[in-house]
């Protein structure tokens, strides 16, 4: 979150869409018995989501649950929305000052933009991994100490330092060099760098926008099992332009699409259906989506 520029929250909310008991969404039909797995213990309620930049609106009508401790994939064109979404989920549009997002957000059942809610404590609990790896110039120690610092902690920051290297993977890699720089490693030991200065703040869901498409197979690799790792402890929304990766990491699957108005060449996005990720690979209900996955969209 570092590279985010601190200007003022400029977000407003209106509606108050309570969170239902229903937890799938416009896709009444389910053609297998699979497909029926409800979500039982859900950490995001987002409802009749809205985001627009000024006089343009990015994102309308998104309804849908993110599952406690399971990794949700969200797919879709250049442009459909994804990282406008992922940044509403934990108040990251907030510093884009021409942002507005209508609609509603609970978080644990908690709306995350009503009046008395501390946007920095809910990206404190909803934590975020960026495209490119951004570590701070930095020691890798001093990294991974930063967000405890900022919120206080001064005892035992050694150890959390320690623990969520661990976490990440990385702390056989550089344990024997914490005050080295954490520009100094390598691309995926930098995304992994900044996966543990997330973690280090204890956040229990964790957002990352197509955190592999700067690395090499390898590293994705890494990062894909680490995500496998993580989701026993975290909740996982993870952005790809990757399907296979979608298919290999995600447990549910959400596919957006943009919808061009022929007439004001408007482009809005929207979420077009959300399954289990074996229903949007085999059997998804929406032709879109169906030519999404396969290539033959644009
Ligand atoms: N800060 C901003 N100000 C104005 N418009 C924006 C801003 N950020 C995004 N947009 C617009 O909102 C729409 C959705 O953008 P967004 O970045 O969320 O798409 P995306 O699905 O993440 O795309 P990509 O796959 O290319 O990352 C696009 O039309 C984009 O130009
Ligand atoms: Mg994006």
């Amino acid at each position: 979150m570092g590279d985010q520029p601190a200007t003022a929250a400029h977000a407003t909310v209106v509606g108050d869409a309570a969170p239902t008991e229903q937890t799938h969404l416009h896709t009444e039909v389910r053609r297998s018995s699979a497909a029926s797995r409800e979500i039982t213990d859900t950490v995001l309620k987002v409802r009749d989501l809205e985001v627009r930049y000024g006089d343009f609106t990015a994102l309308k009508g998104v309804h849908l649950d993110v599952p406690r401790n399971e990794i949700t994939a969200m797919i879709g064109p250049s442009g459909c929305g994804k990282s406008t979404l992922l940044r509403s989920v934990n108040r990251m549009n907030d510093l884009i000052p021409t942002a507005k997002v209508v609609g509603s957000v609970y978080y644990h059942g908690e709306d995350i933009y009503a009046d008395d809610v501390d946007p920095v404590e809910v990206r404190r609990r909803i934590g975020m991994v960026f495209q490119k790896p951004n570590p701070f110039p930095k020691s890798i120690y001093d990294n991974v100490a930063f967000g405890p610092r900022l919120n206080g902690v001064r005892q035992g920051l050694d150890d959390v330092v320690e623990q969520s290297l661990r976490r990440a993977a990385l702390w056989d890699e550089v344990k024997d060099k914490l005050k080295g720089s954490g520009l100094a490693l390598s691309g995926g030991q930098q995304q992994r760098l900044c996966i543990a200065r997330a973690l280090a703040v204890h956040p229990d869901v964790i957002l990352m926008d197509e955190p592999c498409s700067a690395l090499d197979p390898i590293a994705t690799m890494a990062i894909e099992d680490l995500m496998q790792d993580m989701k026993r402890d975290y909740s996982i929304v993870v952005v790809t332009h990757n399907m296979q990766q979608a298919a290999r990491v995600s447990d549910r699957t959400a596919f957006f699409t943009v919808n061009v108005d022929h007439r004001t060449n408007e482009r809005t996005g929207e979420l077009v259906e959300y399954d289990l990720t074996e229903t949007i690979f085999t059997q998804a209900s929406d032709q879109r989506t169906e030519d999404y996955i396969t290539g033959r969209f644009g």
